[in-house]
C-alpha cells in the first residue's frame, strides 16, 4: 500500500522493487510456465538461485574464503543450541555478554549444554549501554563467547568489535546484519535470521570459519550440524526456497543501491532524524539509551506521560506510519529502521512527532 511504512522489528519493511519483481515471477518463473514454488530444490534452477544469493552475500560482506555461507532452519533461536551443540566440543564452558532481553535468550539456552560465564553485562544499568572493552573478562580458555551486536527490543548497539584474543567470537547479528560494514575475520561464527535486513521469514544466515566445523555433539541433529550442512552445501533437506530466491533479490537490491557502505549512511541519516525528534521535543519523548549505545536499527523511547502511547500510536497509524509498538516486554514505542525504509517514512515519522509534541505537551 502506498504511503503506508511499516516500522515493524521483524518481519520487516522489504524494497518495493522486489516485492514488485516476485510478483511478476510468482506465477511464471522466467517463462518456465511454473511457479518458484514448485521447483524442485535439487534441480539445476534452484541450486542457481541458491549459489548465487551465497556469491552475493560473499560480495556484499567481502567473506573471506576460509569462512562457509550457510542457509539454516530455525531461526535465531534455534542458533541458541545450534551455538553450543556446534561449537562446545569437549570444553563445558562458554562466556555470553548479557546487555538485553535476546542476549538473555541466548544465554538461559546456553545454560542447557554448558556453564554459562556472563563475561560482561549492562544489567545493573537496566541494558540502557553495552559493556565496553576494558569491562569484559572473558576466560582464555572458553570454547567461544557470544554476544548480540544489535539489542532489538531494548534499543542498544554495540559500536565496537569485542576482543577476545584466540576465544572465537560469535555474534547474533539478526537485527543489524547488512546495515553496516563487517570485518568478517574477527568472526568463529556470525548468524541471522531472515527477516529483517534479508527477506521474508524462514531461514537463518550462519557464517563460519572453516576450523570450527566438525566438533558437533554426536547427538545434534544432522540439519543442525555445521559441518554436514556445509558438505551439503545447505541442501541436506528442504531448503524454504521461496525465501531464498526472495533473499538473492535483496541482495542484488543491497548491491544496486550502493552495497553496505550505502546502507551504513542510510541508517545513520535516518536514525539522527528520529533521536533529533526525541531530543527537540525536551523531556516529552525520553530515549533511555546512553547517546553513544543508541541503536542506529531500532530506535526505543517512551513518552513521559506513557498515558498517551496508546493515542501516539493510533494517530501515526492513520498517518500510515504503522508498527511503531514497542516489544511486549519493554513498552514504549520503537522504530525499526531497516534497510528497505525510506528517506520519507523517517522523515514523516519525524514530523508526526514534532506535531503530536506540540499537541499534547500542554497536558504533561
Ligand atoms: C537479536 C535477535 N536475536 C534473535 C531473534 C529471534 O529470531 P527468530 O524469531 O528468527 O528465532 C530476534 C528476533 O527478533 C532478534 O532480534
Amino acid at each position: 500500500m502506498s504511503g503506508v511504512y511499516n516500522f515493524a522489528a521483524g518481519p520487516g519493511m522489504m524494497p518495493a522493487q522486489v516485492l514488485e519483481q516476485a510478483q511478476r515471477e510468482f506465477l511464471d518463473w522466467k517463462g518456465h510456465g511454473f511457479s518458484l514454488l514448485e521447483m524442485p530444490f535439487t534441480g539445476d534452477d534452484f541450486k542457481a538461485i541458491q549459489q548465487r544469493a551465497q556469491d552475493r552475500l560473499r560480495k556484499l560482506l567481502d567473506v573471506p574464503d576460509n569462512y562457509r555461507i550457510l542457509f539454516m532452519h530455525g531461526g535465531a533461536s534455534a542458533q541458541f543450541s545450534l551455538v553450543p551443540l556446534n561449537l562446545l566440543g569437549d570444553n563445558r564452558r562458554a562466556d555470553y555478554l548479557e546487555t538485553g532481553h535476546w542476549s538473555r535468550r541466548a544465554i538461559t539456552e546456553g545454560r542447557r549444554y554448558c556453564l554459562v560465564n556472563v563475561a560482561g553485562s549492562s544489567r545493573g544499568s537496566d541494558f540502557n549501554r553495552m559493556p565496553m572493552q576494558h569491562e569484559l573478562q572473558v576466560y582464555s580458555k572458553t570454547a567461544y563467547c557470544h554476544y548480540t551486536s544489535n539489542e532489538t527490543a531494548n534499543g542498544v548497539q554495540f559500536h565496537y568489535v569485542p576482543e577476545t584474543g584466540k576465544v572465537p567470537l560469535v555474534v547474533d547479528m539478526t537485527s543489524d546484519f547488512l546495515s553496516r560494514p563487517l570485518d568478517v575475520s574477527r568472526y568463529g561464527v556470525i548468524y541471522a535470521s531472515s527477516q529483517k535486513n534479508i527477506g521474508p521469514a524462514g531461514f537463518t544466515v550462519v557464517i563460519v570459519r572453516e576450523d570450527l566445523l566438525g566438533r558437533a555433539r554426536p547427538a545434534t541433529p544432522m540439519v543442525f550440524d555445521y559441518r554436514m550442512q556445509n558438505d551439503a552445501n545447505s541442501l541436506l533437506n528442504t531448503p524454504v526456497t521461496f525465501s531464498i530466491y526472495l533473499a538473492e533479490l535483496v541482495f542484488g537490491w543491497v548491491e544496486e543501491q550502493g552495497g553496505i557502505a550505502a546502507m551504513e549512511q542510510n541508517s545513520l541519516r535516518r536514525s539522527r532524524l528520529v533521536y533529533r525528534a526525541i531530543e527537540k521535543s525536551e523531556g516529552f519523548y525520553r530515549c533511555p539509551v546512553e547517546s553513544e549505545h543508541r541503536s542506529r536499527v531500532n530506535v526505543c523511547f517512551t513518552l513521559s506521560d506513557e498515558s498517551l502511547t496508546p493515542r501516539f500510536l493510533e494517530e501515526a497509524a492513520k498517518r500510515g506510519l504503522i508498527n511503531l509498538k514497542g516489544h511486549s516486554m519493554i513498552g514504549g514505542i520503537r522504530a525499526s529502521l531497516y534497510n528497505a525504509m525510506p528517506d520519507e517514512g523517517v522523515v514523516a515519522l519525524a514530523a508526526f512527532m514534532d506535531v503530536f509534541a506540540m499537541e499534547h505537551a500542554a497536558y504533561v
